[in-house]
């Protein structure tokens, strides 16, 4: 997670353009379909550019995108962008992205057989991003404004799956299978759907296998994610403090709900990070979450990231509501629910029904909610 945030700075040098407003309609696969006739094709890579700048009904059908290099979709303004066949992409110990997304207005829409193949398998090493070969960081990266993205397949991501920055964007039927990575316990940093900077985000509908966090949100505000499964992963998680300047660690209003999570690390946290700058996570909310099997820490909310039983209290987490939070936890070692906030900086937890069995340790709080008895 923690070179997450960098590698998504380093997307901030493009900066999407705002422009005003009028809403597109959102097509449905089928009608989008029927009109492919009329949609320009790329179906290899080098027609990608071309097709790119010529149409905003596009096809991306079925090709090997060449190692060492991203395939970019700087998309016209209301451009509908379809997915057909299976995209590869050649292996190279570059950092990637492997693909590019950017546009206002945008529609991306997954065929029914489509598959964005990250070929995760050719890099694992055990090693994620902190040693070994090098991987590339990320499958897909999107920097958008006013754009629904819908139905998409991915597979063996070597890095992060899908990376986003943007504004007034929608997200669903993402379906992400890192399951080939719990081989041998290769694949690391998998982290699968992640927003920083970003606000009005809607995740929906999607289901995720993968070994690190499953859903991340760091500086962003006005989110929403419903219905997404998780399996393997780290967490439904929050991270801030990882940057030195005050406003790139704030997080309002963002809702988790009617989620699963399960043989995963953790189920819900957020952390903290006590040296970098200030900055608040105000009005979070996790309604109806099932956690299963859970093998170390439930619940979890923690200010001591990357420094280890020392939380810090230059993050302060206010107005934190669990509602209906329900599951297992499974091993020796794992906990119900664990908190350990910084000196004054949380306040205003309300929870209730929080139902956590099958731990053999006890919850560690030094902060207590409102509703729940550690
Ligand atoms: C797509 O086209 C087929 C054949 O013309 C038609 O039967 C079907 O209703 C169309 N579907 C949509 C969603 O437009
Ligand atoms: C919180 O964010 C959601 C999703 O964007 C939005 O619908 C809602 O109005 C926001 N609530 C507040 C109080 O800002």
């Amino acid at each position: 997670m923690f070179s997450h945030l960098k590698s998504l700075v380093s997307l901030l040098v493009i900066v999407v353009g705002i422009t005003a407003s009028s809403t597109s309609e959102s097509l449905e696969y089928l009608t989008a379909k029927n009109l492919t006739s009329d949609y320009c094709y790329a179906r290899s890579y080098a027609e990608v550019a071309d097709v790119v700048k010529r149409c905003t009904h596009i096809c991306i059908e079925n090709f090997e995108v060449p190692a060492g290099v991203t395939l970019q979709l700087n998309l016209q303004k209301h451009s509908v962008l379809l997915i057909e066949g299976t995209i590869s992409f050649g292996v190279a110990h570059w950092d990637g992205p492997l693909m590019y997304i950017t546009g206002e207005f945008i529609q991306v829409i997954g065929g029914t057989n489509h598959l964005i193949h990250g070929r995760g398998e050719q890099y694992w090493d055990g090693n994620g991003g902190a040693a070994g070969v090098t991987k590339p960081e990320r499958v897909m990266s999107i920097n958008a404004k006013r754009g629904s993205f819908k139905n998409i397949n991915i597979k063996n991501c070597p890095m992060f799956c899908v990376s986003i920055i943007g504004t007034d964007l929608t997200f669903s039927g993402f379906n992400i299978d890192n399951k080939d990575g719990f081989k041998g316990g290769l694949a690391k940093n998998t982290d699968a759907m992640g927003f920083v900077y970003s606000d009005n985000i809607l995740i929906e509908n999607s289901n995720i296998v993968n070994q690190d966090d499953c859903i991340n949100i760091m500086a962003s505000s006005n989110a929403v994610i419903r219905n997404v499964h998780c399996w393997g992963s780290h967490g439904l998680s929050f991270s801030s403090g990882l940057s030195n300047t005050d406003e790139n660690n704030d997080i309002h209003n963002v809702t988790f709900k009617d989620c699963s999570i399960g043989g995963s690390l953790n189920g819900i946290h957020i952390l903290t990070m006590p040296s970098g700058g200030r900055g608040k996570i105000s009005q979070i909310t996790y309604r109806n979450i099932n956690i299963i099997d859970v093998t170390q820490r439930a619940i979890e909310f923690r200010q001591d990231y990357l420094r280890n039983g020392q939380p810090g209290n230059n993050i302060r987490i206010d107005d934190l509501t669990l509602d209906n939070i329900y599951g297992t936890v499974t091993g020796r070692s794992a906990v119900g629910v664990y908190i350990n906030c910084g000196d004054g900086s949380c306040s205003n937890w309300n929870w209730r029904d929080v139902r956590i069995t099958g731990a053999k340790n006890k919850d560690t709080c030094n902060f207590h909610p409102n509703g729940y008895s550690c």
